[in-house]
């Protein structure tokens, strides 16, 4: 064949629509699946489940939510360095068991300032701390309550409780409960040498954790952070890794770029955390990556926003795109994440079928209440907006690094990704149950109790259209929606 019709004997590329888990014999029951996996060399998850880092999916609160969960939250880079560190410091603490930002009165202040003060920082207790650090003593809403009637203006001295139960950093929660119960008290002050104030541990905030049990924590039982930084901010990288990220994301469009690939292994070099890079979705640009990267990403265009691919001309189905990536991946045990283009829980376990080792979702997490944005009703239905983060209106309120462009205000964005709205759709915890169900049922169906046994015994088999026809519900008006299924993907 000639130099340019030869360029026409190409390799067929598959997407999640073409293939099908093939099903094999099986001893384990779906509820039993254990959906654990590593989504970088060093961080594991139980739920091996990322959340887009786009401006209208994660910030701290999808973060804490995600994490609570099993799963993790990238932090999106539309923001200065400075509010993104805020919003990394706010997962970590969210589940702390030491509070370290504490809420804390002077003996000096009277009943009545301190009663607003509480109210106002929706505390009902208080340490009551000298100007030296040191704690004097404790002081609760049941210490203020007569007060309030007869003496609001005198000193927080004279209510307060001056013996206090402290105690030091290395306490555990169960420790805690313990001295609480033998004490019949609902906060400890947390004290270093010099009895001087480090931080709280609270029966609320003991509860509240034990609540989580599933949830993705660092060793030190904080919530593990994820945040993504553009190719080039070494100094962003920098502030998120001492803001407490655990997992660092090099974000960008065509990681396989041979400035991206020298960046990104100097901002590996300068930070404590992992470093995810991508997007990727070629053996090539795995081989070029896997000596250094914690983690690879794979999605060129795949995305329910992305216009990648129309754009530019250039992409790889994502099915293939991971299945090359993972060959590469695998034999330098780096993991693999597959991040857009999932609609269903099955093409979530499809992914990992592939190679992935975690998946990453960005129109499945965006009608959640733990998104940005709020929820508008147009035509009687709820919406939360959903913008690609090539999206002009994206690229506008942040950096346009992403798709390697330059910012320049004077000239029009090509930009490579649309605008949309999502149906609300509630609570992320039952998006997310959903979601979890059902990759445990495809685990089900292939007899893999874990997910490396599950990649291992995993084949597929191609569909045809009219299998494709065949798969989703057919030749039936749909009367109630299932809460899994949205013929549309919506
Ligand atoms: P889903 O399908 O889950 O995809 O909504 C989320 C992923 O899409 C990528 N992304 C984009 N890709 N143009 C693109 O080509 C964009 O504007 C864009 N914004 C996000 C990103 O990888 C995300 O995780």
């Amino acid at each position: 064949s000639g130099q340019f019709s030869g360029k026409l004997d190409v390799p067929e590329a598959l997407t999640f629509d073409d293939v099908l888990l093939r099903p094999k014999e099986s001893r384990v029951e779906p509820d039993d699946a254990d959906l654990t996996s590593r989504v970088t060399k060093h961080v594991e998850l139980p739920v091996p489940v990322l959340s887009a880092a786009m401006d209208t999916v994660t910030e701290a609160g999808m973060g804490i939510a995600m994490a609570r969960h099993g799963g993790l939250g990238v932090i999106h880079r539309n923001l200065d360095v400075d509010e993104m560190a805020a919003h990394i410091e706010r997962v970590k603490r969210a589940d702390e068991l030491i509070i370290r930002d504490v809420v804390t009165a002077k003996p000096e202040q009277t009943v009545r300032e301190v009663d607003e003060m509480m109210d106002h920082e929706g505390v009902n207790g208080a340490p009551v701390v000298g100007d030296d650090g040191v704690v004097l003593g404790i002081i609760s809403g049941t210490d203020i309550r007569p007060y309030l009637e007869v003496g609001e203006q005198d000193s927080v001295r004279e209510a307060m409780t001056e013996e206090v139960i402290t105690a030091e950093k290395g306490i555990t929660a169960r420790e805690a409960l313990e001295l609480m119960y033998e004490h019949k008290i609902e906060r400890v002050p947390i004290v270093g040498e010099d009895d001087r104030l480090i931080g709280l541990v609270t029966m609320q905030g003991i509860l509240q954790r034990r609540e989580y049990d599933n949830a993705a924590r660092d060793e030190d039982g904080r919530l593990i952070a994820g945040a993504a930084v553009g190719p080039f901010e070494v100094d962003r990288a920098v502030a998120a890794d001492e803001a407490g990220a655990d997992v660092l994301f090099i974000d960008c469009a065509h990681a396989h770029n041979r400035n991206v690939v020298d960046s990104a292994r100097e901002i590996k070099a300068e930070v404590d955390a992992d470093v995810v890079v991508g997007n990727i979705g070629t053996r090539e640009a795995a081989e070029a990556l896997v000596d250094f990267a914690d983690g690879l990403k794979v999605g060129i265009g795949p995305g329910s926003i992305c216009t990648t691919r129309i754009v530019s001309g250039a992409g790889m189905p994502q099915i293939s795109a991971v299945a090359q990536v993972a060959d590469v991946a695998a034999k330098h045990d780096v993991p693999v994440i597959a991040d857009g283009g999932i609609r269903y829980s099955g093409d979530a376990i499809k992914a990992i079928a592939a190679g992935a080792d975690a998946v990453m979702l960005g129109s499945y997490f965006a009608g959640t209440d733990e998104a940005p944005g709020r929820v508008v009703t147009m035509k009687g239905k709820k919406y939360k907006q959903y913008r690609g983060m090539g999206s002009v209106g994206a690229m506008q309120s942040g950096d346009s690094q992403r798709y390697l462009k330059e910012d320049d205000e004077d000239e029009e964005y090509v930009p490579e990704g649309v605008e949309a709205a999502t149906p609300y759709k509630g609570s992320l915890k039952s998006e997310l149950h959903q979601l979890v169900g059902g990759m445990q049922s495809g685990m089900g169906y292939v007899g893999a109790g874990t997910i490396p046994a599950f990649k291992e015994r995993a084949e597929f088999v191609r569909v045809s259209s009219a299998g494709q026809t065949e798969s989703h519900a057919h030749d039936v008006l749909i009367t109630d929606e299932a809460p899994n299924y949205k013929p549309d993907g919506s």
